[in-house]
């Protein structure tokens, strides 16, 4: 009898916490989705990958100021470059990029920062960081994309002088 309900709670003390540890994060996936609105930086459009070039706004690659403090970087992945491969931005901005590939599957990745994203053919990835101290900032590509893949880098210089908006911008 004893040994029975011994049993019983020993058993019982792997059950709950066995339904209540997916229920919890069950429960946390949603308030972080729906509550929250933290979501995994996703394909936020499509573009023909053969057709770039004359596809807006990855025709006129670049950076452009969108408001205070706010930029947006529109960015075309290739073999083995970025472009633009360097972007220049004043301390405390807040910088969008707008990123797509026109060959094979690359990655974009600002080390330091939490800004980290597959970059695919034919889909539109948005990433946003913000750097908030002057200084230069790497970012590379993380997918192995072929021969000269661990060249495939560029660099965000943060700090003085401001860069002038790009033509076009809003
Ligand atoms: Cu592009 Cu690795």
């Amino acid at each position: 009898m004893k040994r029975g309900t011994t049993i019983y709670l020993y058993e019982l003390a792997w059950v709950l916490p066995s339904v209540a540890i997916p229920v919890g994060m069950l429960v946390a996936l949603l308030v972080t989705a729906f509550g929250v609105h933290i979501h995994v930086p996703g394909v936020v459009g499509r573009v023909n990958p053969n057709q770039v070039d004359t596809s807006p706004p990855f025709d006129h690659p670049g950076l452009r100021q969108v408001g205070p403090g706010k930029y947006e970087v529109d960015m075309v992945a290739q073999i083995w470059s970025f472009n633009p491969a360097e972007i220049r931005v004043p301390p405390d901005s807040q910088v969008t990029f707008v990123i797509t590939s026109r060959d094979v599957v690359h990655g974009f990745f600002i080390p330091r920062t939490a800004t980290n994203t597959m970059v695919l053919p034919g889909q539109i990835a948005r990433v946003t960081a913000h750097f908030a101290k002057a200084g230069t900032y790497p970012f590379l590509c993380h997918e192995y994309c072929g021969l000269m893949h661990q060249m495939m880098a560029g660099q965000i210089i943060v700090g003085p002088p401001e860069p002038p908006p790009k033509e076009g911008g809003q």
